[in-house]
């Protein structure tokens, strides 16, 4: 009886936490497990033709794009796409206020006007490779955490060196699931790119915030950029003798148009998921830190938002600071809400109970997995109040940007408060930290700051139920009868990190023996005190219990492979590349609710007509618009945006090629729905959608709206 109740609890119980169709991030180089399925969902490549070691296969059009998104090559002469979310910074820099190419857009002519950006690279996949054995060479199984690491590192070493030894490639070597295995990968860095377009942000950002992580969806989140290299066509540091990259491989672009049900694919770099994370982790995720995180950013947000709106200066000086707060903040709003729709914490808990029983069949069992699950438990009870006091630390402690900054000068104060610390190292650090004065300031507001200051210290300050609490926080707070107003005025007021002037002052007539005035700043006291409470209380408990978690991931993820053997397992997120399919499909989101699988131009003015900020019209596209002048990218008076598919994907997947089932490109990832935010940590195809823009409104823009013809005649297009 028992028994048959657990096949029943099996069938029902485990079935929605199982693999199915459209979820996975899946490694390249064993794609050939995958065909047969990508053939029966619509795919005519082969896997060879996605990935090769042999000859150029599509992985050779596809780069990591800076430090954490997707590009991909569309041209023959090393032009590249991207978001341009992902390419905002860069745009940014060069912009001015006479040369506003954020509000403008930017569009170079020519070779000679496209824009060197120093510090982005791009990097290609060479190849990559199974290095687990010898990786764990020399690994024994009674090792502590810390001397199978050593192992580990040596052994790393030694793979990573003989992979580049007399090329110009690098090489990291990554574990996946969850350090039972590892992959070498080997790559080709590109350190010269240059922006050669992007859309005004009323066409590369519309919708902004208030259509972040939503369908429908309007956004042309693209920007184009250039891969340049020295004579020999292998990457060079920037000079202006460096000549147009040649690849291996670049897409053409399809313009076919998208159906539902056709078959689609990304080839990108997923950034960090938790598909086999406990229920205990996944309880901490969504019962402590999304709900303190998002408490957090509403009081953040209220109070930069009532800053922008007053005043245009401090719109500028905050929207891609509005934007970071606002990116996580719904992310985990979405996520929290799908959790709750999937039950993942209790299915996770009914796994896991099914897991015990299985361990306890055999002695073997018994011995190697039996006590893991409550070893979870206690490790995760005992660490709870650790995570819980980090979260509050990172999102309200340092909810106001002046203790960072102050904080950013305490090797200042530590090295010169040293007697033999030599004057050269003073100089350097002081120089630092001038350098870094400008930009910084660029971007402050004190008045907005101070209000930050006045609520999310005092949120801080309510977090602590006890004697644990920063020793100033504590003094200061009671000198100031737990007025947060005046504590803020005081600290305001007092310090000198507010003031750009009295900073470079100071730091221009810096001798040793003025490390005084950094410690007596009151700014710098109370930060200096909640991060030595960092130090003291939250650190070594985390650091403590990091490597027995390392281990019990370790070995649950090898009891899952046992206990589920029939399932197709994938690695989890670690930003290496992956592809993922799925097919392009409508949803429902609610009740009696059905989204479309795709938005066109029309839904761009019917958003205009509402009247917000983030939904404003560039006059020629509106021209163009009414003139219904789409030329070869529209159908039947219809120009598509944007389209969703079953692709499971996640941050650093922006940018990523969206694929067709002849291997041609037809759109560009940027973002996932909301109500499936929730697949880091549990998949859900029912609701679970990438959104991608379509090549036909790319091809619109840069053809009709910018009249980039230049660009154009490099793009192979397929009618
Ligand atoms: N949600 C997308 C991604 O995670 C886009 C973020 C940029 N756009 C924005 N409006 N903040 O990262
Ligand atoms: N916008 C995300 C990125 O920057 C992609 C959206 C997602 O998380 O799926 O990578």
């Amino acid at each position: 009886m028992k028994k048959l109740f657990n096949i029943l609890l099996i069938l029902i119980v485990s079935f929605p936490l199982y693999i199915r169709a459209d979820e996975g991030m899946w490694i390249p180089l064993f794609l050939k497990r995958n065909e047969a399925h990508m053939r029966s969902l619509g795919m005519r490549i082969t896997a060879e033709d996605i990935y090769s070691v042999n000859q150029n296969s599509l992985k050779d059009a596809i780069v990591l794009f800076g430090r954490g998104c997707t590009g991909e090559v569309i041209s023959s002469k090393g032009l590249l796409m991207t978001n341009h979310h992902c390419g905002y910074s860069q745009i940014q820099s060069h912009s001015s206020v006479e040369q506003d190419y954020l509000s403008n857009g930017f569009w170079a002519q020519n070779l000679g006007e496209e824009l060197p950006n120093p510090g982005l690279t791009v990097s290609f996949l060479i190849y990559m490779d199974d290095v687990t054995e010898k990786v764990l060479a020399g690994v024994q199984n009674d090792m502590t955490e810390a001397q199978r690491n050593a192992v580990i590192e040596e052994n790393v070493k030694k793979i990573t060196d003989e992979a580049t030894k007399d090329t110009h490639y690098e090489a990291t070597v990554k574990p996946f699931y969850n350090g039972n295995q590892f992959f070498l990968f080997v790559n080709e860095v590109f350190k010269d790119v240059r922006l050669v377009g992007a859309p005004p942000s009323s066409i590369g950002k519309f919708g902004g915030d208030t259509d972040n992580w939503m369908w429908p969806r309007h956004t042309g989140d693209f920007s184009l950029f250039r891969i340049y290299a020295g004579p020999d066509n292998k990457p060079a540091d920037y000079s202006p003798d460096n000549v147009p990259y040649i690849p291996r491989k670049s897409f053409p672009i399809s313009i076919k148009g998208v159906e539902e049900g056709d078959f689609t694919f990304v080839y990108g770099f997923p950034g960090s998921t938790d598909q086999y994370a406990t229920s205990f982790q996944v309880d901490l995720v969504k019962n402590i830190e999304n709900p303190i995180a998002i408490r957090m950013r509403d009081i953040r947000l209220r109070i930069i938002d009532e800053g922008m709106k007053a005043d245009p200066e401090i719109r500028i000086q905050y929207a891609a600071k509005h934007a970071n707060i606002a990116n996580g903040w719904k992310k985990w709003i979405g996520e929290n809400r799908g959790l709750t729709r999937l039950n993942t914490i209790e299915n996770k808990r009914a796994q896991e109970e099914l897991f015990v029983n299985w361990a306890k069949a055999t002695p073997a069992r018994e011995a190697r997995y039996g006590g893991l699950i409550s070893m979870y438990e206690r490790v995760y009870a005992q660490q709870r109040k650790a995570n819980e006091s980090m979260r509050y630390l990172l999102e309200a402690g340092l909810g106001s940007e002046i203790i960072r900054f102050a904080y950013g000068f305490n090797n200042l104060m530590r090295i010169s408060k040293i007697k033999s610390t030599p004057q050269s190292e003073i100089d350097t650090q002081v120089s630092r930290l001038k350098a870094s004065l400008t930009g910084y300031f660029k971007n402050y507001n004190c008045g907005v700051d101070r209000n930050l200051f006045v609520h999310t210290m005092k949120a801080y300050y309510l977090s602590f139920s006890d004697e644990s609490m920063p020793a100033i926080l504590k003094k200061d707070v009671s000198k100031f009868h737990q007025d947060f107003e005046k504590y803020a005025d005081f600290i305001f007021e007092k310090s000198m990190f507010t003031n750009e002037e009295k900073l470079t002052n100071f730091l221009n007539n810096y001798t040793k023996k003025k490390f005084k005035t950094i410690a007596n700043d009151p700014a710098f006291k109370l930060a200096k005190s909640i991060f030595d409470n960092y130090f003291n209380n939250i650190y070594p408990v985390l650091e403590a219990y990091e490597p027995v978690l390392d281990s019990l991931n370790r070995v649950y993820m090898q009891g899952l492979m046992e206990f589920q053997p029939d399932r197709n397992f994938y690695p989890d997120a670690n930003l290496t590349l992956r592809v993922t399919y799925g097919n392009v499909d409508d949803y429902l989101p609610a009740d009696a609710i059905e989204y479309r699988y795709f938005t066109t131009i029309d839904g761009i003015f019917e958003k205009e007509s509402l009247g917000y900020d983030d939904y404003e019209v560039h006059p020629r596209l509106r021209e163009l618009y009414q003139n219904r002048d789409f030329g070869r990218y529209g159908k039947e008076g219809i120009l598509p945006v944007c389209f969703i598919a079953k692709n499971h994907t996640t941050g650093g997947n922006s940018g990523s090629p969206v694929i067709n089932a002849d291997g041609h490109l037809i759109g560009i990832n940027f973002d996932r729905n909301w109500e499936g935010t929730m697949s880091d940590l549990n998949y859900d195809p029912d609701q679970c959608r990438n959104i991608s823009l379509d090549m036909r409104y790319v091809l619109f823009i840069i053809d009709k709206f910018a009249g980039a013809t230049n660009l154009l005649q490099e793009i192979e297009i397929i009618e």
